[in-house]
């Protein structure tokens, strides 16, 4: 499975800091966040709240550009070890330079300059979609949408929206979506892994958008399912995330077999990689065990995944070739 070569369309940056690196640099500035590890040095939380306060404490080790290049170094030299040839990843102003648009700036050359290292010597791709934090409101949210609109072209390619979805309605943050949507952005937002079926139907029917993060919830309303697979709406499913945080007690019992059947374009992700004890290689191992998928199954969903990507036709084309040529 190591081998396929996989286009990962959701992953947090910051969610995919190993705990090593963050606690070298919470060591550097001499700051205690013991608290957020395990005794065996992975990170520490009880349920899905308690994990975004373990995520924002991580990331107050994350105070400046070079943090940032370093960040996504590692978390790209993970995915490459993993096949991943693609991946497009959630940046966040708000942990970079606190939604400052100069200084989001300095940041985004940072993660540039790691991800034009990355390409040249490990052959993977990076784009970025500008996130908004839910759980911060809609203020807040317009001002991490302006440093997206300001920054869009060729690395950033889309907007979203993360964090607690039990906070507000998607429609508090249309102002955002409409702005990033005037900036040419494509749009993705999460739906469906803490808000039922209603809130899948909100995030596509009043932010428009094109990608659901996660979305497995649609499975309890199957004429949603229907609509999500007819309209081609894309969901963004991360397995082992929901496993992780007990949204399902085992990849079997997880609704991606249903959906796929169903003829949902689903792709594969990790979410938050080192958080959830993960990798993409074994996102695609647990699901060749629990549904047998075969390279077959892995090869359709790297096409639907490549095909829902927000880069330019260029990009998709050098992509496409790579894909081809591990079909073959
Ligand atoms: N879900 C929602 N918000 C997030 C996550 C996640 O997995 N990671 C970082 N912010
Ligand atoms: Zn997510």
């Amino acid at each position: 499975m190591k081998k396929l070569p996989k286009i990962e369309l959701h992953l947090h940056l910051e969610g995919g800091a190993p705990p090593a690196f963050i606690r070298g640099l919470a060591r550097d500035k001499k700051l205690d966040i013991s608290g957020i590890f395990n005794e065996d040095g992975s990170y520490r939380f009880t349920d899905f709240w308690n994990f975004l306060k373990v995520y924002e404490a991580a990331c107050t080790t994350l105070q400046n550009p070079e943090d940032f290049r370093r960040l996504t170094l590692a978390v790209l030299e993970e995915s490459a070890a993993s096949g991943v040839i693609y991946s497009e990843t959630f940046l966040s102003p708000d942990f970079c330079g606190g939604r400052d648009l100069g200084a989001w700036r300095e940041y985004l050359l940072a993660i540039r300059e790691a991800a034009d290292e990355a390409e040249r010597s490990m052959g993977i791709t990076l784009r970025g979609v500008v996130t908004c934090i839910r759980h911060f409101g809609p203020e807040k949210a317009r001002e991490t949408a302006l440093c997206a609109a300001e920054t869009a072209g060729d690395f950033i390619t889309g907007f979203g929206i993360a964090g607690d979805e039990k906070v507000g309605a998607p429609k508090d943050y249309l102002w955002s979506f409409d702005c990033a949507r005037e900036a040419g952005l494509r749009l993705t937002a999460h739906a469906g892994e803490w808000g039922g079926p209603d809130s899948v139907r909100a995030a596509i029917r009043d932010l428009g958008v094109e990608r659901i993060g996660h979305g497995v919830r649609a499975i309890e309303d199957l004429a949603l399912v229907d609509e999500i697979a007819e309209r081609g709406v894309v969901l963004e499913v991360c397995p082992g995330s929901n496993v992780a945080l007990g949204i399902y007690p085992t990849f079997r019992a997880h609704p991606i077999g249903q959906l796929y059947d169903r003829g949902v374009k689903v792709t594969v992700s990790t979410d938050d990689p080192p958080f959830f004890h993960t990798t993409m290689a074994r996102e695609y191992d647990m699901l060749n065990r629990a549904f047998d998928w075969d390279e077959g199954v892995f090869a359709t969903i790297a096409r639907t995944s490549l095909d829902a990507a927000f880069c330019d036709a260029d990009t998709k084309a050098k992509l496409a070739r790579k894909l081809e040529a591990a079909d073959a």
